[in-house]
């Protein structure tokens, strides 16, 4: 059973899908925000999980990634899970946690990195968008991707209509994702992600 720390700082749908799918592979033992009163906190106290809030204001980038890398290593997880964690990671962090740090982004990697994905979605009418999770390397939103999923995009849909439908995908993606990696049937290797029967 792999320990898992999940890192977010918003609402926490993708949390609460995850708290809910726990299974023999894997079991939820933190769950660090950088904003506090941050409503997925709420959802993993609910569930009996062990909270704590690392605000980032006012730190310096590698400051605060010190301090959560020092709360991390406290709860020795095999697998921290970004679940709209809303924060760049510098390079030594994400280094330290290489091959155990995964992310899921609302578009489908390798298009629409970064901010604003549903706004630029619509902007280029595209017929599909989705999620996808991956490994996360330096480079922002650049690392193998594990697992994606896809929904349509409509002529007529609001960036929040899109987000709705594609949040909907991530809620089971983003579990079989992990299960995929709790279960040592993906791993980071050379780069790459590399599935394993
Ligand atoms: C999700 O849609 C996730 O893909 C996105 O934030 C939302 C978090 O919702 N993440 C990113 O945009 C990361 N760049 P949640 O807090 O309700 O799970």
């Amino acid at each position: 059973m792999k320990r898992v720390a999940v890192l977010i700082s918003g609402r926490g749908s993708n949390l609460s899908a995850l708290i809910a799918a726990q299974d023999g592979s894997y079991q939820i033992v933190l769950v660090i925000s950088n904003v506090e009163g941050a409503a997925g906190l709420d959802k993993a106290r609910a569930a009996g999980i062990a909270t704590q809030v690392i605000p980032h204001n006012g730190k310096t980038r590698e400051a605060f990634d010190g301090e959560l890398d020092v709360a991390l290593r406290g709860a020795r997880p095999d697998i921290v899970v970004l679940a709209g964690f809303m924060r760049i990671l510098s390079d030594g962090f994400v280094r330290g946690w290489e091959g155990k740090l995964i992310n899921i982004h609302p578009s489908l990697l390798p298009a629409y990195k970064g901010t604003r994905v549903h706004e630029r979605v619509i902007e280029a009418k595209e017929a599909l968008s989705g999620a996808s999770v991956h490994f996360v390397v330096p480079e922002l939103d650049a690392g193998p991707v594990i697992a994606q999923a896809t929904v349509p995009v409509h002529p007529d849909d609001t960036p929040q209509m899109l987000a709705d439908r594609v949040l909907e995908v991530e809620l089971k993606l983003y579990p079989e994702a992990l299960k995929l990696l709790a279960s040592d049937k993906v791993a980071l290797k050379n780069g790459l992600a590399v599935f394993t029967a």
